[in-house]
Formats: C-alpha cells, structure tokens, sequence
C-alpha cells in the first residue's frame, strides 16, 4: 500500500506496509539517518520529528497515518543555503552534544517548542524535554542553550526553511527490511 506525504517539503511515495513505523521508513526508504532509533516504544524521544509542526515519536507512528502530511527531520532544520536553524546554533554555541545519539531527537522537540513557544521558562522547557533522555546527561546545557536562542531576531527562521523547497515527487518503493 502506497503512502505519499512531505518529507522536509519533498513530496515522497511510499510503498510499504501500513504499520511500518515513519521512523523506519525515513531511514531506509529515504536514507534519512539523522533520526535515531532508541528504545522503539515512544520512551527516549531519539525518534523525534515533527508532523505539522508537532513533536513526535515516529518509532510508534504509522506510515498510514502521516497521509498527505508534512514530515519536517533534522536535515530539514536548516536552510537551503546550509544556514543552521537557530536550535542548532545555540547547540554548537552551549557545546551541548557529548556522544550526540540523542541529539537530533532533543533538537526537534527544543525548535517545535521555541516555534509554539518563544519564552518558555524552566518548567515549560522540563515539560516539553522530559521525554527526551541523554545518557550523557547534557540536561544543564539543553536547557541553557535553549534559552540562549533568540526567538524574535530568527522568527522567521524557526520553522520551515524547507517550505520553500520545490515539490519534486520522488517514489521510493526499496524493498522493507526485517527488524527482527
Ligand atoms: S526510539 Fe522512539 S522514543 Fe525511543
Ligand atoms: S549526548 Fe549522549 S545521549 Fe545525549
């Protein structure tokens, strides 16, 4: 069964199971690798991508559902000119990444926040970064980093440079792999 929706403003079909999880699917149908697998049941958030600007785990999201959606990754965060998005910067800048495994989940969680909400204080930042582990325990500098990212100098830069991107129809029906 065929799914088409966006991908980082590239319309993409897919043709594969229903359940297969959009985590999956970004990796090996799309050679999307940024996103990461940790636990596959919605408890780390190394997964995390946004569906319409949302935060969400794609290891527990159907491909099905995303139908017609918009999908935004870590390599749709910056521009087209390869201007980091200011999360991104702000992460470089705090040296927030240590081994970095976590990362692109906690910066995708980190700039759909910043989108919806530009002032978050300490307990609005814990309440949207709680399901994101780091082993490495770089909470401190998530945090800090988070509030260093100046919302209204780079509005217009917090979400969607990719909308822009043409709209290229790319099929991609690789064949699934068993993940055991
Ligand atoms: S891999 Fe999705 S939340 Fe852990
Ligand atoms: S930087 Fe290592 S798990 Fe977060």
């Amino acid at each position: 069964m065929s799914t088409t929706f966006r991908v980082n403003g590239v319309q993409q079909t897919v043709d594969v199971d229903p359940s297969k999880p959009l985590l999956w699917v970004i990796r090996e149908q799309l050679a999307l690798t940024g996103t990461k697998f940790g636990c596959g049941i919605a408890q780390c958030g190394a997964c995390t991508v946004h569906i319409d600007g949302q935060a969400i785990r794609s290891c527990v999201t159907p491909i099905s559902s995303v139908e017609g959606r918009d999908v935004t990754t870590i390599e749709g965060l910056s521009s087209q000119s390869g201007e980091l998005h200011p999360v991104q910067q702000a992460w470089i800048d705090h040296q927030v990444p240590q081994c970095g495994y976590c990362q692109s989940g906690q910066i995708m969680s980190a700039s759909a926040l910043l989108a919806s909400n530009p002032n978050p204080t300490d307990a609005d930042i814990d309440a949207a970064m709680q399901g994101n582990i780091c082993r490495c325990g770089m909470y401190g500098r998530i945090r800090n980093a988070i509030k260093a990212v100046d919302v209204a100098s780079s509005e217009d830069k917090l979400f969607y440079n990719v909308a822009s991107v043409d709209s290229e129809s790319v099929t991609n029906s690789a064949e699934e792999v068993d993940h055991g």
